[in-house]
């Protein structure tokens, strides 16, 4: 891979070289050094506005620093911040009836990252598998889907197809059984285990690439769970929150998960918030004692959800990112680049795969990108998200196009 720290001011540098020496190497990041957001915009160190089309994979829906957001996030900093669940706080149960409403379960657990939210829903998947559905102790199976992203806890992992996630750190949870994604005909055949609890799946599947499976996937998978006595488990960490045009990406298909799992813009990319909602059948399951987190529904985190949530609305985001998502796949296609081999999505949750004899091609592309004004990042070698915040307007768009063809001219001599 091509230096790329070469190129870099020497303020941005210093902040590299910094983390680099202190901080663990997990992450490959492209080489800019933020420090200030608003709205679609980024800035780094020495001033460079960029368009953020990446959203903090997902989190920064309603845009960076969303003044009400912000403001909710003041006030309640300084009244109080966390009771732990050892004392009632007067903004949980505000929250809780406020979220169950908004997506129409009975109850909700509060938890902080996406992967802890993953992990509650699939204690409580099997919790349900052994008290209600009468899975015999240690028995119960969950299928999930090749190709999943579900976060990177040693759970979650254990069922993982990609090595990267995997390797060297077994040995791993048994009780999983991965089956390729859009696969009708290989769900319906796992199904047929009597000790299967859940099917956990991505709506669409982020982190892959932006998979974006056939009409009716979901919808049918939806239905021979119903018939299996199967809980149906959305993640729609990365989809949910009006990315993909719907408030779900289930909504696609009408389809209501038995377990839904939220996170990242739950809280507007302020403060990880994450959140698992079923009805009583499922979520009474879990007695007290028996699951929980120091941080799962602080006040502040159970405020900012509120606000975020009631600007989703207010603001008409998944309309926003529907409309917008059309725009920017149908300019994208009117490039016609050869570079571009494939472009998929649905709202502003979009991939396009780079088509070039050189592996690097896609990061040399995001270092072009992020030089002409616009930050993106490769995920499994030539793949490249474009999830802009959903407020991004059609102009905007139309400038990022532009900014996107002019950069695609790097690979022509690369
Ligand atoms: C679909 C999905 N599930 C779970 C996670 C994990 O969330 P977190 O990184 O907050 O633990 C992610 C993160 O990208 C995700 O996209």
């Amino acid at each position: 891979m091509q230096s790329t720290v070469s190129s870099l001011t020497e303020k941005s540098r210093y902040f590299i070289e910094q983390e680099e020496k202190y901080s663990a190497h997990n992450y490959h990041p492209l080489p800019v050094v933020l420090t200030k957001g608003e709205g679609v915009f980024v800035w780094d160190v020495d001033g460079k506005r960029y368009y953020d089309f990446l959203s903090g994979y997902s989190a920064v829906n309603q845009g960076h620093c969303h003044p009400k957001i912000i403001n909710t996030l003041i006030e309640q900093a300084q009244k109080l911040t966390l009771t732990s669940r050892a004392f009632h706080s007067d903004l949980l149960g505000e929250y809780a009836e406020f979220i169950t409403n908004y997506f129409g379960y009975d109850k909700v657990l509060p938890m902080n990252t996406g992967v802890e939210a993953v992990e509650t829903a699939l204690k409580l998947c099997r919790r349900w598998g052994y008290t209600v559905k009468g899975i015999a102790e240690n028995k119960a199976k969950i299928i999930a889907c090749e190709g999943n992203f579900h976060g990177r806890t040693s759970t979650v992992i254990s069922f993982s197809s990609d090595e990267s996630s995997y390797k060297n750190f077994g040995p791993f949870m048994p009780g999983f059984e991965i089956i390729p994604y859009n696969d009708l005909n290989a769900l319906a055949i796992a199904l047929q285990d009597k000790n299967v609890a859940g099917f956990l799946v991505e709506p669409i599947q982020g982190e892959a690439g932006v998979f974006v499976p056939d009409d009716n996937y979901l919808s049918t998978a939806k239905k021979y769970c119903e018939d299996a006595n199967v809980l149906f488990i959305g993640d729609e960490i990365q989809t949910g929150l009006c990315r993909t045009g719907k408030m779900l990406a289930c909504d696609h298909e009408n389809v209501r998960p038995d377990i839904l799992i939220l996170g990242k813009a739950l809280s507007g990319g302020t403060l990880p918030v994450s959140a698992v909602l079923a009805d009583d059948e499922i979520m009474l399951t879990i007695k007290a004692g028996e699951h929980g987190s120091t941080y799962g529904g602080n006040p502040l985190a159970c405020k900012v959800a509120i606000t975020s949530l009631t600007v989703l609305k207010e603001e008409n985001m998944s309309a926003l990112a529907e409309q917008s998502g059309k725009l920017l796949r149908s300019e994208l296609k009117k490039l016609n680049s050869p570079f571009i081999k494939i472009i998929r999505g649905k709202g502003l949750l979009n991939a396009i795969v780079i088509e070039h004899s050189n592996p690097d091609a896609a990061w040399e592309f995001c270092l072009a990108l992020k030089g002409n004004g616009l930050l993106a990042k490769p995920t499994h070698g030539d793949k490249i998200r474009f999830a802009p915040p959903l407020i991004i307007t059609n102009d905007q768009i139309l400038e990022c196009v532009e900014i996107i063809n002019k950069s695609l001219s790097v690979l022509e001599s690369f």
